[in-house]
C-alpha cells in the first residue's frame, strides 16, 4: 500500500508487527538514518549487528548474540540493492520468536533465491525518493506484506486510524501518499525491469574491468539479483580517488560515511568506536560509483577505466 514516505512505512510496518515503547529491534549500522529512526519512532531501541563484510549487509550469524528478552523485530536492509541473506535471518527470526521487516528502500524488484525481496518477511517497506531505482517526482514509500490484518492495521494508521470514512477507532497518523506521486509511479513502472536490465548491465561491466583492479568489489550471490541502487568499491585513501575521478569529470558519493552508531543522533545508545569494526571499515573505504539507466557505454567505459588508472592493478 502506498505511503508519503518510506519512514512512514518502515515506522507503520514496525507499529503493526506490535512493536511497543521498551522493545528492542535489532538491524545493522551500515544504512541510512531512517531504519534506526522508524525503531525510535515506535518508542523502541535500535540494537545493532554489525555486516558481513564480503556483501556490506547484515551478518545473520550475529543476530542470537544481540538477542535479549526486549527483542521483538530484526529489520535485514537490502543495501545497494543487494538482497540480504533472507533465509538465514528469517530461521532465526523463528526459531526466536521475533518478526522480520525488510527495509527494500533501495531494493525495488531484487530477487533473494528467485523470489522478489518485499515478500520475505512479515512486511517490507519501500521507498519512492527522487533517487531511488524507482523514483517519484517527490516523496514516496509503500508497505508490503502478505498478512490481512498488518495490512488492516497498517491501511487504517496511515490515515488518522480511520476504518470507514469519518469513524476512528485509533489515532494514527497522515502517512498518505500524494495522487500526483501515484500517478507518476504508476507510469514508470512500466519501465522498472528495463531500468533494473540497464543497472545491471552496467554492473556486470563495471565487474569486468574491476577483476584485476586494486580495490574491493561486494560478493554477488549467483542466487540473488541484486538491482544496484548503488555500485560500490571498497578503496584505500577514498579522498584522494575522488578528487581523482572529479578532476576527470566523474562524480563518486559515499553511502555512508558513518555507521549509525557513531552518528550524533544515537550517542545516547552509548556504542562506543570499534563496537562493530566491520561496519565502520567500510564506511571508511566505501565509495558508490555513478550507475543508472541512461549511462551511455562510453560512460561506463570512461568511469571504468579511470578507476582503475587511479587505484592501479593487482
Ligand atoms: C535504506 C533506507 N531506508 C529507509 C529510507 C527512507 O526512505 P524515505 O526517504 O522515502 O523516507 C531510505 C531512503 O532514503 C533508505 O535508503
Amino acid at each position: 500500500m502506498a505511503f508519503s514516505l518510506g519512514t512512514a512505512a518502515l515506522h507503520l510496518g514496525l507499529l503493526a508487527l506490535g512493536v511497543q515503547p521498551g522493545d528492542e529491534v535489532i538491524t545493522c549500522p551500515n544504512t541510512f538514518l531512517a531504519t534506526a529512526e522508524a525503531i525510535t519512532y515506535c518508542g523502541a531501541r535500535p540494537v545493532f549487528v554489525d555486516i558481513d563484510p564480503s556483501t556490506a549487509n547484515l551478518d545473520p550469524v550475529r543476530i542470537a548474540r544481540a538477542v535479549t528478552p526486549r527483542t521483538r523485530a530484526i529489520i535485514p536492509i537490502h543495501l545497494y540493492g543487494r538482497p540480504a541473506d533472507m533465509d538465514a535471518i528469517r530461521s532465526i527470526a523463528e526459531n526466536l520468536k521475533l518478526l522480520v521487516l525488510e527495509d527494500a528502500a533501495q531494493a525495488h524488484g531484487a530477487r533473494y533465491r528467485g523470489r522478489r525481496v518485499g515478500g520475505l518477511g512479515q512486511a517490507a517497506a519501500f521507498s519512492f525518493y527522487p533517487s531511488k531505482n524507482l523514483g517519484a517526482y517527490g516523496e514516496g514509500g509503500a508497505l508490503t506484506t502478505n498478512d490481512d490484518s498488518i495490512a488492516k492495521y497498517a491501511r487504517a494508521a496511515r490515515s488518522h486510524g480511520q476504518t470507514a470514512r469519518y469513524e476512528h477507532e485509533f489515532v494514527g497518523y497522515n502517512y498518505r501518499m500524494q495522487g500526483f506521486q501515484g500517478a507518476v509511479l504508476r507510469i514508470k513502472l512500466h519501465y522498472l525491469d528495463r531500468w533494473t536490465a540497464r543497472r545491471q548491465e552496467i554492473a556486470r561491466e563495471y565487474r569486468r574491468v574491476f577483476a584485476s583492479a586494486k580495490l574491493g568489489v561486494p560478493n554477488d550471490s549467483p542466487h540473488d539479483e541484486s538491482v544496484y541502487h548503488q555500485f560500490v568499491v571498497f578503496v584505500n585513501n577514498r579522498n584522494s580517488v575522488m578528487s581523482q575521478l572529479a578532476a576527470r569529470g566523474i562524480e563518486s558519493a559515499i553511502h555512508y560515511p558513518r555507521p549509525l552508531h557513531l552518528q550524533p543522533a544515537y550517542s545516547s545508545l552509548a556504542y562506543p568506536p570499534c563496537s562493530f569494526p566491520l561496519s565502520e571499515r567500510a564506511c571508511d573505504h566505501v565509495l558508490s560509483l555513478p550507475i543508472y539507466p541512461g549511462m551511455t557505454p562510453d560512460q561506463v567505459a570512461h568511469v571504468a577505466t579511470s578507476l582503475v588508472r587511479v587505484v592501479g592493478t593487482k
